[in-house]
C-alpha cells in the first residue's frame, strides 16, 4: 500500500545498486519520490532503475565511486536538471574487509575509510548547495552495529561507521539553520551480498559468509527479535526518517536491528 509519503520529492542514493539501496530507491519511488540510483555498479543500477521505471516511478541511473568528488559533483549536477530540484541524499555505498586487526593492512583502511567515511563526507558537502536552493532536505547515512561499538578485529570498519556518528551530529548542528536534517540509520545483521557474497568490496569466505549456515545462526542468536533484518526493514526506516513525520529528528541515530545493538 502506498501513502505518497514522498510526493513532490527527489533522492539520491549512494550505493543504490546493493540490497538496501535497491529497497529504499523502490520504496521512495513507490510514496512518490524520483531516484537517482548511483553506483559504481553502474549495469546493476540500470537494471533496478528500469523495474522502477516499469512499475511507473521516476528514476535514473549513474556511475558514481563515492571517493571521487569530480564524480559527485557531475551526478549532484545531472540529478539536479533531470529533477528539477534534489532534497534528499542516501549514502549506503560501504566497504569492510573482514581480518584481524593485525592482518587489516595500510591499503584496507584506507580503502574502508574512503568508502564508508569520506564518501558520505563528500556526498554531504557536493549535496548542499542543491538542498539549500530546494529550501532544505535530508542527510541519511548508512551506519551500522560498527557504530556503537567496536570490539575485536580489523579495526576500519567500526572506525568509518563510528565517524559516522561525529559526521551526522557535525551535519546536523551546522545546517539546521538551512532546514537540513542529517540521520544515521544503523542497521543490525541483514540479509544482504555484504556478509553473503564475495564482491571485491566486501569479500567473504566461509568463514564469514552467511552461506555458512553457522554464521547465520549465530547472528540470528545474536538478535533478539529472533531473525535477520532484511533490506525492506531497512528501507522503511529511512522512508520514516526521510518524511515529514521525522521532521524534529536531527543528528541522531535510529538502529533497525531486531535489538542485536543491545
Ligand atoms: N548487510 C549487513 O549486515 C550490514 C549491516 C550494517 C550496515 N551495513 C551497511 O549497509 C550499507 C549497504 O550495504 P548492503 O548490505 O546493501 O550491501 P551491498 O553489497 O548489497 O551494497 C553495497 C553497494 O555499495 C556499492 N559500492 C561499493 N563501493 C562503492 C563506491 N566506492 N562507490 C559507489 N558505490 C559503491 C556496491 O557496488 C553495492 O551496490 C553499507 O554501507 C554497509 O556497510 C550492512
Amino acid at each position: 500500500m502506498t501513502t505518497n509519503r514522498l510526493d513532490g520529492r527527489a533522492a539520491l542514493i549512494s550505493g543504490g545498486a546493493g540490497a538496501m539501496g535497491a529497497a529504499t530507491a523502490r520504496l521512495f519511488a513507490e510514496e512518490g519520490a524520483a531516484v537517482c540510483i548511483a553506483d559504481l555498479d553502474l549495469e546493476k543500477a540500470q537494471q533496478i532503475a528500469g523495474q522502477i521505471e516499469a512499475n511507473g516511478g521516476r528514476c535514473k541511473a549513474v556511475r558514481l565511486d563515492v571517493r571521487n568528488a569530480a564524480q559527485w559533483n557531475g551526478v549532484v549536477t545531472d540529478a539536479e536538471n533531470a529533477f528539477g530540484h534534489l532534497d534528499t541524499l542516501c549514502s549506503f555505498a560501504g566497504a569492510n574487509h573482514r581480518v584481524s586487526f593485525d592482518l587489516q593492512t595500510e591499503e584496507m583502511w584506507r580503502r574502508i575509510l574512503d568508502i564508508n567515511l569520506t564518501g558520505c563526507f563528500l556526498g554531504t558537502k557536493i549535496m548542499l548547495p542543491a538542498l539549500r536552493r530546494a529550501g532544505g532536505g535530508v542527510i541519511l547515512h548508512t551506519g551500522s552495529l560498527g557504530s556503537l561499538r567496536q570490539g575485536a578485529g580489523g579495526p576500519a570498519y567500526g572506525v568509518s561507521k563510528a565517524g559516522l556518528v561525529a559526521l551526522t551530529r557535525s551535519t546536523a548542528a551546522s545546517y539546521a539553520a538551512d532546514n537540513i536534517r542529517c540521520v544515521l540509520i544503523n542497521p543490525g545483521h541483514v540479509d544482504t551480498p555484504f556478509i553473503r557474497g564475495n564482491a571485491p568490496h566486501s569479500p567473504n569466505d566461509e568463514s564469514t559468509s552467511i552461506d555458512n549456515p553457522d554464521n547465520y545462526d549465530r547472528r540470528v542468536a545474536a538478535t533478539p527479535l529472533g531473525r535477520m533484518t532484511m533490506p525492506e526493514d531497512v528501507a522503511r526506516t529511512f522512508l520514516f526518517a526521510a518524511s515529514e513525520e521525522a521532521s524534529m529528528i536531527t543528528g541522531s541515530w535510529i538502529n533497525v536491528d531486531g535489538g542485536a545493538g543491545i
